[in-house]
């Protein structure tokens, strides 16, 4: 599909989010056609660059954040749409430039704030001066959209001045994620699941998200957040949001974000007296992750060795409404961790009698594993007679398995970022977040994060290349459960 045509703003043009992600993307999207003839790139930073020199640094992106080399005769289409602004985006008088660099105004812009939020107000203001918020026009936004809910506040109404909600498209690039898309679909369109969704026939359900990575450089911006802010408050509850809403009534984007509120506003809040029953915050130390040795979080180039920030969080979530009450939702999400791997894991409830005693004094729960990624696919763990004489019934877990990535190896999966662009370009919102799902999510956080200050000063450290602390592996357990081994 190709895209309408438009002015694509990257402001921040320098920085890494562009370079390592937009860039790539937009060069994706070139590849496969999406992008109409008339698309202009304008990059917005404060450098004395040319043209020429700008071009220079696009391609350099490419060659250093893209897995495949580049292509000529696309880099040829590609390359004619830049240009270049110089612009400290302080200085809200100086937009002007930006406008005269437009060299078709009739066109749609969108506007890609790829800096820090503290620069948002300014950027919308400038915008307005020299017109460029008008109704047509978008603006795309990305996290940290805030550090708790009062800051989450302060950048939805600094943007909200300017651009109406219909025109800001908040990033959370897990939304763009193919695997993550499969989950509407698994749920809604099959009767099987649709029907098998609730505190009825559900135990509890857990989500993992764990990386390899460590901290990559960004010891500053990571201290200051901590993996429950950097990771929970925005991936793992988009994740359970889209687990655990309720039907909308058609895919349109206020229905299903109508329905992902519902679900934050129901999370109860954690206080003092639960947090150490339900929560685990850990820090890695040093450890080896594929058989290299890798530093602790204090060892990291850059860091405080005095720090408390946690890189780990399991943590067990109860959402008190009529379909969840009394079934746990474990997230569990870390850096350094054993592998990087993400999955949602259903837990059926067992049969209310066991007829088969002699193989299984207790009988497994069914489990639907939805592995989110590297590999997208789905296993039912279900159990099977093993084959053979005897009058004793022999059981034993089975799997059905689909491999997505297998299954549609022919067809193109778009990377996150290359979704994500596309879908500002065509105009649809269903992959991004609303202001609410912002603010509530970051309500039930703080209620979080407030606890620990209040009663727990110190993360549980474990070694780099584990499963985090064993104070997970308790925590589940206090709850009958234990964690999903991955593989
Ligand atoms: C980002 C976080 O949003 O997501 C990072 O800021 C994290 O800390 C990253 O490593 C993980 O994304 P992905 O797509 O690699 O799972």
């Amino acid at each position: 599909t190709t895209t309408q045509a438009c002015n694509f703003i990257i402001f921040g043009a320098k920085g890494d989010l562009a370079r390592r992600k937009l860039i790539p993307a937009l060069y994706q999207l070139e590849k496969i056609g999406s992008i109409h003839p008339r698309t202009f790139i304008l990059g917005v930073g404060r450098a004395e660059w040319d043209l020429l020199t700008y071009i220079k640094i696009v391609r350099s992106s490419l060659e250093r954040f893209m897995k495949e080399s580049i292509n000529e005769n696309i880099w040829c289409r590609f390359s004619k749409r830049f240009d270049f602004c110089n612009l400290d985006v302080n200085q809200t008088e100086q937009f002007v430039h930006v406008l005269n660099k437009l060299k078709n105004l009739d066109l749609l812009t969108i506007n890609y704030f790829a800096m820090p939020p503290h620069t948002f107000g300014s950027i919308c203001k400038g915008l307005s001066l020299v017109g460029l918020n008008k109704e047509r026009n978008r603006i795309v936004i990305e996290k940290p959209l805030g550090m708790n809910f009062d800051s989450a506040r302060v950048i939805n109404s600094q943007v909200s001045k300017y651009f109406h909600e219909t025109q800001i498209y908040r990033v959370d690039h897990y939304l763009g994620k193919e695997a993550i898309l499969n989950l509407l679909v698994l749920r809604f369109a099959n009767s099987v699941f649709f029907s098998n969704w609730d505190n009825n026939t559900i135990d509890h359900v857990q989500i993992t998200v764990s990386e390899e990575v460590g901290i990559e450089g960004r010891w500053g911006y990571f201290d200051a957040m901590g993996q429950m802010r950097d990771m929970v408050q925005s991936h793992l509850l988009q994740i359970l949001t889209i687990i655990a809403m309720s039907p909308p009534f058609d895919l349109s984007a206020d229905c299903i974000r109508d329905e992902k509120v519902k679900v934050l506003r129901s999370l109860r809040m954690i206080n003092t007296n639960t947090i150490h029953e339900i929560a685990v915050r850990g820090q890695y130390t040093a450890g080896f992750i594929n058989g290299q040795p890798v530093p602790g979080y204090l060892e990291e180039i850059g860091s405080n060795k005095d720090s408390k920030t946690e890189t780990f969080v399991s943590i067990k979530v109860n959402i008190d409404n009529w379909r969840w009450f009394g079934v746990p939702f474990y997230l569990r999400t870390g850096k350094r961790l054993a592998m990087k791997y993400s999955e949602v894991v259903i837990y059926f409830k067992k049969p209310i009698l066991n007829l088969f005693k002699d193989s299984y004094s207790i009988l497994p729960n069914n489990k639907l594993i939805i592995r989110l990624q590297p590999y997208e696919g789905i296993d039912m763990q279900i159990l099977s007679k093993i084959p053979g004489l005897g009058n004793k019934n022999r059981l034993k877990i089975t799997n059905l398995n689909l491999n997505l990535r297998k299954i549609f190896s022919g067809e193109y999966i778009l990377d996150a970022y290359e979704r994500l662009l596309l879908e500002v370009m065509r105009g649809i919102q269903v992959l991004f977040v609303r202001y609410d799902e912002i603010e509530d999510s970051w309500r039930w956080v703080d209620s979080v994060i407030e606890a620990w200050s209040l009663v727990d000063g110190v993360p549980k450290l474990y070694k780099a290349g584990t499963w985090g602390p064993s104070e997970s592996t308790e925590m589940i357990r206090k709850g009958n459960h234990h964690w999903n081994k991955c593989t």
